[in-house]
């Protein structure tokens, strides 16, 4: 039987770091690819000798070529230059657009049957470059954000609580910027809504955390954060190579789901969103009701992605 390929382009700190969880839970043989062989070659034997203390047995490929990457089940797209303190995720645009270009014309090229996820900053804009330079189906391009962004609201609030992480189930919406929108009301701590064991001000320090989570991390290491990152990554992978069908937080296409673009047919936006992760990718937005207020917080968000988009669609017209 053949086994799962799956192809993490960018060997830098995330791409690495997706390898690394990728291949801790065996869930395929990886190929590490950067335009610098060296690093792609070195980071991959260094972790393939890893397996034997770790007891993971996957086949770990570094590389620069992209044939190697050939007949991918699934792509992760981590190329590109990550934000220095001081700088937003949308003052990446400029150069990683011609990144993920290049990067995305590629993966189709080598393997046009893969969902590709996208983890490169800004990332609904990212996620909109990398959909229109593969000429992929909506459903197989999806951008990483909600996962980690979930992730950080439900590790702050665990601490908060001083109860396991484990227990927390948290919502968030929108773009992967400053103005996400995490979703007190649909959280819950092992079913208890979060609103019975927290005051509305330790919520809200818990929402402002998350939303600043990315640029707290920057301001300490001098670039952005990786571990996390990856464990999003891997996570939207797992439940399409397993087909597990999870709801999961992610940049997904849409146009009349959450009035992104309505009756706008081919002109919609990728904004996270709930989605169910199955072996076709995205295989379905859940649209869930709002209060006033979250519309308005998701209507802003909405309109950011946008002008973020219309920045690239500048750049490269071809890519409106
Ligand atoms: P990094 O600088 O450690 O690694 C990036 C790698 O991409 C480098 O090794 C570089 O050689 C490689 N690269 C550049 N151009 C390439 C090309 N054309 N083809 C192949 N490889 C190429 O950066 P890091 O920390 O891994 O971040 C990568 C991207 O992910 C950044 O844009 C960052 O902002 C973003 N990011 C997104 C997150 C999210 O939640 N969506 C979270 C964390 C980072
Ligand atoms: C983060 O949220 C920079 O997007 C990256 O950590």
């Amino acid at each position: 039987m053949r086994r799962t390929k799956i192809s993490v382009i960018g060997a830098g700190n995330t791409g690495a770091s997706c390898a690394v969880w990728a291949a801790s839970r065996e869930l395929g043989d990886v190929v590490l690819l950067d335009i610098s062989e060296g690093v792609a070659k070195g980071k991959a034997l260094d972790l393939l000798c890893s397996g034997p203390i770790e007891g993971f047995d996957c086949s770990i490929h570094g590389t620069s070529d992209y044939a190697d990457t050939a007949g991918s089940d699934v792509v992760i797209l981590t190329a590109g230059i990550p934000r220095k303190p001081g700088m937003s995720r949308d003052d990446l645009i400029q150069t990683n657009v011609k990144i993920v270009r290049s990067c995305a014309e590629q993966i189709a090229k080598f393997s046009p049957d893969a969902v590709l996820i996208v983890l490169s900053n800004p990332l609904d804009a990212m996620v909109y470059t990398a959909w229109k330079a593969s000429g992929f189906p909506t459903h197989r391009v999806i951008g990483q954000a909600g996962c980690l962004d979930v992730a950080r609201f439900r590790a702050f609030l665990a601490m908060k609580l001083n109860c396991s992480i484990e227990d927390i189930q948290a919502m968030l919406l929108g773009g992967h910027g400053d103005d996400m929108v995490p979703l007190p009301r649909y959280t819950s701590v092992h079913g208890i809504p979060v609103d019975q064991l927290l005051s509305k001000e330790e919520i809200n320090e818990c929402v402002e955390r998350a939303k600043a989570g990315g640029g707290e991390i920057v301001k300490l290491m001098g670039t952005s954060a990786y571990y996390a990152p990856a464990s999003g990554c891997i996570q939207m992978a797992e439940a399409i190579i397993k087909d597990k069908r999870r709801i999961l937080p992610c940049a997904a296409y849409c146009e009349n789901e959450f009035g992104v673009a309505p009756g706008q047919k081919g002109k919609g936006y990728f904004i996270g969103v709930p989605v169910i992760l199955g072996k076709n990718g995205a295989e379905k937005v859940i649209e869930i009701q709002l209060s006033a207020d979250e519309k308005v917080l998701m209507e802003t968000s909405i309109a950011h992605v946008k002008d973020l988009v219309k920045v690239v669609c500048d750049l490269f017209p071809d890519l409106a």
